[in-house]
């Protein structure tokens, strides 16, 4: 068994990253063998000035660690470092079909309008994303729900290449979408999920906000003038109550029922107060440690170093392996 995650290192981890995928990264690395990276190789996907993306790979890095993601169990790198994944994705570009890129949502999200504008790298994302799964056998991909299209096309990839070549090279990875934070949404608007590109920064919660503007932003949110119920069915209608109830479970490791139970009948005036309670006692000590890891960048490329060069050596048997099934006569 073996778990695989990453994260783009552009502007700040918020609260979407935090509740979605980090926290149980985290809560994995105690259970089975952990590989966590930034991806930097994605990030370039759109520009991205290098200045800003050497400092955000490093300062994600810190924020990684700062949230409890720890080098010395999990194997914490940069894709940049481990150039087999870049390698891997040329071949799997060659398993993957026109027509499955053609239904990726988010490239149609990202690339707006300006589809003909849009780099080749933007549409060809998700086979690298496959290629940052399958090089390291993946079982278990813990993510927030809006990659789980990507990681069913890792899926198609895996199953199509070893039956083209009649092989088993890779395995299967299994996305972990689970808990009631896998999909939250911004602050402002119940349909909007929360993200590093809405403008507003009102939208979200970022890892580095102080107490007070925590405090603020949960204040400001919007919800409806009516009580919360005492059923999760009752909320379906309520996207954004819905949202902050979720946001409640998942910071106090309970289910929505039961922050119904303890907040029903009661409006949000009393329920806001509790919840940017529980999310300034969350992040406060994880924005210090944060704080205290990015004064230090030395020791941050260290432990990036030093995982590439663990993830080297994982990676390196598959893409062997990937040349040999293809008939390819590598170095
Ligand atoms: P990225 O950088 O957009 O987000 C990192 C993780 O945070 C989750 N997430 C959310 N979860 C709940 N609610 C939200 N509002 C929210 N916003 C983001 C994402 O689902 C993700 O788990 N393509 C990926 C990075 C990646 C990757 C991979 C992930 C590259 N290769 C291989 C897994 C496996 C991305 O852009 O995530």
């Amino acid at each position: 068994m073996r778990v695989v995650s990453g994260i783009q290192p552009t502007g700040n981890l918020h609260l979407g990253n935090y509740l979605g995928a980090i926290k149980k990264w985290v809560a994995m690395q105690d259970e089975m063998e952990c590989l966590f990276f930034l991806a930097d190789l994605h990030a370039i996907t759109v520009y991205n000035e290098p200045l800003a993306l050497a400092n955000n790979t490093r300062e994600m890095a810190a924020a990684l660690v700062a949230c409890g993601v720890d080098p010395e169990r999990a194997v914490l790198f940069n894709q940049a470092r481990v150039p087999a994944h870049a390698e891997l994705a040329w071949l799997l570009f060659c398993t993957a079909r026109m027509g499955w890129l053609n239904r990726m949502t988010q490239f149609k999200e990202k690339s707006g309008k300006n589809r003909e504008g849009a780099s080749v790298g933007l549409y060809a994302y998700p086979v690298l994303q496959a290629a940052d799964v399958l090089i390291y056998g993946a079982t278990h991909v813990p993510v927030g729900e809006d990659q789980k299209q990507h990681l069913e096309l890792a899926r198609d990839i895996a199953t199509k290449f070893n039956s083209d070549f009649d092989t088993e090279l890779f395995t299967l990875p299994d996305p972990i979408i689970e808990g009631p934070a896998t999909r939250v949404m911004s602050l402002r608007d119940g349909s909007a999920k929360m993200s590093k590109s809405d403008p507003s920064d009102m939208s979200r919660i970022n890892l580095t906000d102080d107490d007070d503007t925590i405090t603020k932003k949960v204040k400001k949110a919007k919800t409806d003038p009516e009580p919360l119920p005492d059923s999760l069915e009752a909320l379906e209608e309520r996207p954004e109550a819905a949202n902050l109830v979720g946001m409640m479970a998942a910071l106090s490791d309970r289910t929505p029922e039961d922050v119904l139970a303890d907040f029903a009948g009661q409006g949000f005036g009393a329920f806001k107060p509790a919840l940017a309670e529980v999310m300034v006692e969350t992040l406060r000590p994880i924005r210090e440690r944060f704080v205290a890891l990015k004064s230090d960048p030395a020791a941050i490329d260290a432990i990036l170093q030093q995982g590439s060069e663990k993830a080297r050596a994982l990676a390196a048997p598959t893409v062997a392996g990937a040349y040999r099934a293809l008939g390819l006569q590598s170095a």
